[in-house]
């Protein structure tokens, strides 16, 4: 920091209010984990931290890079007048701008846009998609990955808020709920290196850790660490003596999530079943939430096959899946929750992901859940479009070569694994002849999910997920 900035950082303490007396004093902040975060890089040049434009604030010219006043201002006021934005009613952290307003208004969006950002140059964010698959889907602002609307979808962050206000994890009804994943003194970019920003994927050689565990916040920020920088917070971690497997980057059979590399087992990888888990091992069931198949059981051997359960089954062609998977190791793989989910939005429903294990989705998908009730007793012909997702890593009758693409007789019908053998082919498809009508993935495949929506007769009673 040069002198002028420093100087005007001890001013800026010196002119706090209350709440700022918490603040760290200006000597530590030099050494403070705040200046190895995104917001608090200053140095080396081109230093990248937060920086608002002094064309629009013309109050903070002169302030560095990285200091708080771009963010935080004493009674919302700097030298007698409200740099802009204005409006927003001053709050107990007094930031800029209202901590949150809205799914859409939002202090952090005042700088995380592409269009009219209060941040110097503007700032260029991506999707997990790209940053981890390297596929360009055009999302390029946090504004708009949480402007997603139905039939595709975004966290609801008022719902966030609810959650995290109800934990004892100290948050407030003044909580940003942005804050319930980052930590806006210790984030960190990845990859961390300002040239890279927008537009580069994660690359093994500049990682940066962007997260923190909502039940580990505290309201001294500097106590509050990152989640994946630690050692026991990589995938492969969460996944030993089982096995994680990283997917293929986008178009390639060589090139790994997150970061490009030939690292396949995880140890490169934030555990994010452990981050998601923090909240939805509970249930969302019901009013705010209204989610329909929580809480997500990953970590037990009664839980989904995704997670930590095993396969069916664990020798012969007991999955029939896409590499890099194999049928080598025994029901030991354990997903993780990004690789089929972005956390904050897509579209699809459900937050599910445009590209999965090294390709796009061959459709979109747009409902997921049949009206309750509406499996049984018979199932209603319908939607194939879960089938897309799925076909990212599970081989369908193309694959299978049998038959077409997003046809799943083999599956079902074939494999040496397969459910369901022949049998009176009316209880459960309409239509006739060997070519049936197919019948709504969703009623069988949840989070949870077993077939017992099969007629009793047929079920098999397995765990379908
Ligand atoms: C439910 C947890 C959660 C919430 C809530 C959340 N994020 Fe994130 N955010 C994540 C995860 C997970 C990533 C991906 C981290 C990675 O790439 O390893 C991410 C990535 C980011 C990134 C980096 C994107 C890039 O270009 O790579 C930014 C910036 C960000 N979040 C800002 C926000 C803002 C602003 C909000 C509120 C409007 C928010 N986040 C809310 C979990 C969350
Ligand atoms: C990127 C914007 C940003 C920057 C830069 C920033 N802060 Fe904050 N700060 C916030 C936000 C947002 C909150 C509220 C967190 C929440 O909603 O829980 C906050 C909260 C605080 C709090 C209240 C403690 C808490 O988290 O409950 C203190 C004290 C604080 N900041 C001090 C600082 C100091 C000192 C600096 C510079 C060394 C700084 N901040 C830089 C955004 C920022
Ligand atoms: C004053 C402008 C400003 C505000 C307000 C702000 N940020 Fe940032 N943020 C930045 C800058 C600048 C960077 C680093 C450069 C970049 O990402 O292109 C950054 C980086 C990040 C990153 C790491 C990005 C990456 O590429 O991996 C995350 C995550 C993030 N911010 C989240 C937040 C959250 C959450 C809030 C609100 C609590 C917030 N920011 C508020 C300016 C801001
Ligand atoms: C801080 C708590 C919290 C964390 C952490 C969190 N979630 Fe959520 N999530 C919620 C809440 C609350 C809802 C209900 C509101 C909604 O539907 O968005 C939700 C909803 C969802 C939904 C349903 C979205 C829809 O369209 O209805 C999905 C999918 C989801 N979360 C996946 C994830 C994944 C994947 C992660 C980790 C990257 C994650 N969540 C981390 C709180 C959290
Ligand atoms: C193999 C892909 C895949 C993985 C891995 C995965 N999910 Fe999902 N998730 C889905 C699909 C498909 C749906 C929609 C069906 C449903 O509601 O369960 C879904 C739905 C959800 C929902 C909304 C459930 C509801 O009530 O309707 C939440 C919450 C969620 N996932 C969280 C997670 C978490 C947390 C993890 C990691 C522990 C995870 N998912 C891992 C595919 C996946
Ligand atoms: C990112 C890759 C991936 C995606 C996407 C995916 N799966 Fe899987 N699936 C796997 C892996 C790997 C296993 C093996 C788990 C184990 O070893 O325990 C598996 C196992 C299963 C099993 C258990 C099979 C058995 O023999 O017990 C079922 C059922 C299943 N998946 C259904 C689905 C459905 C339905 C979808 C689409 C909604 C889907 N999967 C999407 C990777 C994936
Ligand atoms: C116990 C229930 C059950 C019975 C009985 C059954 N099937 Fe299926 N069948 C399924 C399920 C589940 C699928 C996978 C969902 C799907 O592809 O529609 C499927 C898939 C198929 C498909 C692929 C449809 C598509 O477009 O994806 C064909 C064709 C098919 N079955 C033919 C038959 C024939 C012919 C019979 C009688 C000899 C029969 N099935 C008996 C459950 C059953
Ligand atoms: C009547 C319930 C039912 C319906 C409907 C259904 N499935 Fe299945 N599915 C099952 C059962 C049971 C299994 C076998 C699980 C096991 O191997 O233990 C299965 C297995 C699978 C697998 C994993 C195959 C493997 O072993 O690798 C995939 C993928 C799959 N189904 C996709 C679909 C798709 C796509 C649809 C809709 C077109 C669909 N299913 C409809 C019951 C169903």
């Amino acid at each position: 920091m040069n002198n002028k900035g420093r100087n005007l950082l001890i001013i800026f303490f010196m002119y706090a209010g209350s709440i700022l007396l918490l603040m760290l004093c200006p000597d530590r902040a030099s050494s403070s984990p705040y200046l190895d975060s995104a917001h608090g890089n200053y140095t080396p040049l081109p230093a990248y931290g937060v920086k608002r434009d002094p064309t629009l604030v013309p109050q903070l010219d002169g302030y560095s890079r990285g200091n708080c006043a771009h963010c935080h201002e004493q009674h919302a006021s700097i030298g007698g007048a409200e740099p802009a934005p204005t409006g927003g009613s001053p709050s107990i952290y007094e930031l800029f701008y209202s901590n949150y307003v809205s799914q859409t208004d939002n202090f952090c969006y005042k700088c995380h846009t592409d269009l009219n950002s209060y941040q110097t140059g503007g700032i260029i964010n991506r999707s997990y998609s790209y940053r981890a698959g390297n596929y360009n889907d055009g999302l390029n602002d946090i504004l708009e990955a949480f402007s997603f609307t139905s039939p595709d979808s975004s966290h609801d962050l008022g719902d966030i808020r609810t959650y995290i206000t109800a934990q004892s994890w100290g948050y407030t009804n003044y909580s940003n709920p942005c804050v319930a994943c980052h930590n806006p003194h210790r984030l960190q970019g990845d990859p961390a290196n300002s040239s890279l920003y927008g537009s580069s994927p994660k690359s093994s050689t500049t990682r940066g850790w962007p997260v923190s565990l909502p039940s580990q916040h505290s309201k001294d920020n500097n106590a509050w660490g990152l989640w994946g920088d630690g050692t026991g917070e990589k995938m492969s971690d969460y996944a030993s003596g089982l096995r994680y497997q990283a997917p293929y980057r986008n178009g390639s059979t060589s090139a790994y999530e997150p970061d490009g590399s030939t690292t396949q087992l995880g140890t490169n990888l934030t555990d994010y079943a452990t981050f998601c888990q923090d909240c939805h091992s509970d249930s969302m069931t019901g009013a705010p939430y209204s989610l329909s198949n929580t809480p997500v059981d990953w970590a037990t051997s009664s839980g989904d096959k995704h997670g930590k359960r095993g396969a069916d089954a664990t020798s012969g062609n007991y999955i029939d899946i896409d590499n890099p998977y194999s049928n080598t190791y025994g029901a030991q793989y354990v997903l993780a929750c990004t690789d089929c989910h972005e956390p904050h939005g897509a579209p699809n429903v459900m937050l599910i992901r445009k590209e999965v294990n090294g390709a796009v989705l061959s459709g979109t998908i747009s409902t997921i859940t049949p009206p309750a009730g509406a499996c049984t007793p018979t199932f209603p012909s319908g939607s194939k479009e879960l089938g897309y997702l799925c076909n990212r890593c599970h081989k369908d009758d193309a694959d299978a070569g049998v038959g077409s693409a997003n046809e799943w007789q083999y599956v079902h019908h074939d494999s040496s694994d397969a459910p369901y053998g022949g049998g009176m082919c009316n209880d459960c498809h309409s239509g006739s002849g060997m070519t049936r009508n197919p019948i709504n993935c969703n009623c069988c495949h949840f989070h949870g999910s077993t077939d017992s929506a099969a007629p009793s007769s047929r079920r098999t009673n397995r765990r379908t997920f």
